[in-house]
């Protein structure tokens, strides 16, 4: 079964049609990277697969299941269990490390404790353990990227989005690496 199909997805945004008519699938497993121009539409696809943008035109099925069609949202945002690596990462600069990766696992109802466990866990994953008590501010770019990233996995969605090609390389050789 495909975990993702797009489906003549179009997306008009102010008055033009910044997405026309996008149709790919993917597969469990699959590692798909979406290339093109600068405005192309690929930042407004991906929000339209996470629920954070409703396709004007056109479906998408997550595991199966109807998520959006045609100006509705069937399956809404927390529903999807996914996880996205924003472009701008858009970590939160007055949160420590540990706080920005904590913040995601409120709203999924974990006791401190386990928190705790997943967000050490997670650090571990991505090589990042000491920086825990760190602001943003005090990482470089790339360490930047790691830490939106575990944040991004930390609730273990299904699939995890990532933004950049850059990003979806990082998520893969962490894959790899972490076996
Ligand atoms: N909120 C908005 N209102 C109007 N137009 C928008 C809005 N957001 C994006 N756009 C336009 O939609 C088009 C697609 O934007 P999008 O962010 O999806 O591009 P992209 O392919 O991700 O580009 P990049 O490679 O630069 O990240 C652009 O022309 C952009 O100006
Ligand atoms: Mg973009």
């Amino acid at each position: 079964m495909n975990v993702l199909e797009v489906k003549h997805a179009l997306k008009i945004l102010g008055k033009k049609e910044v997405v026309r008519g996008v149709s790919f699938e993917v597969e469990r497993g699959q590692l798909l990277a979406i290339l093109g121009p600068s405005g192309c539409g690929k930042t407004t696809t991906l929000r339209m697969i996470a629920g954070l943008e409703i396709p004007d035109y056109g479906e998408i099925w997550i595991d199966g299941a109807l998520a959006s069609r045609s100006q509705k949202i069937v399956m809404s945002q927390k529903e999807r269990h996914i996880g996205m690596v924003f472009q701008d990462l858009a970590l939160w600069p007055h949160m420590t490390v540990y706080k920005n990766i904590e913040f995601g696992l409120k709203t999924i109802g974990l006791t401190r404790a386990e928190r705790q466990k997943r967000i050490e866990a997670v650090l571990g994953k991505v090589n990042m353990q000491k920086y825990a008590n760190d602001y943003p501010a005090r990482l470089s770019g790339g360490q930047q990227q790691l830490i939106a990233i575990a944040r991004a996995i930390v609730t273990e969605p299904n699939r995890t989005y990532a933004k950049s090609v850059a990003e979806a390389v990082l998520l893969h050789s962490e894959q790899v690496v972490s076996g």
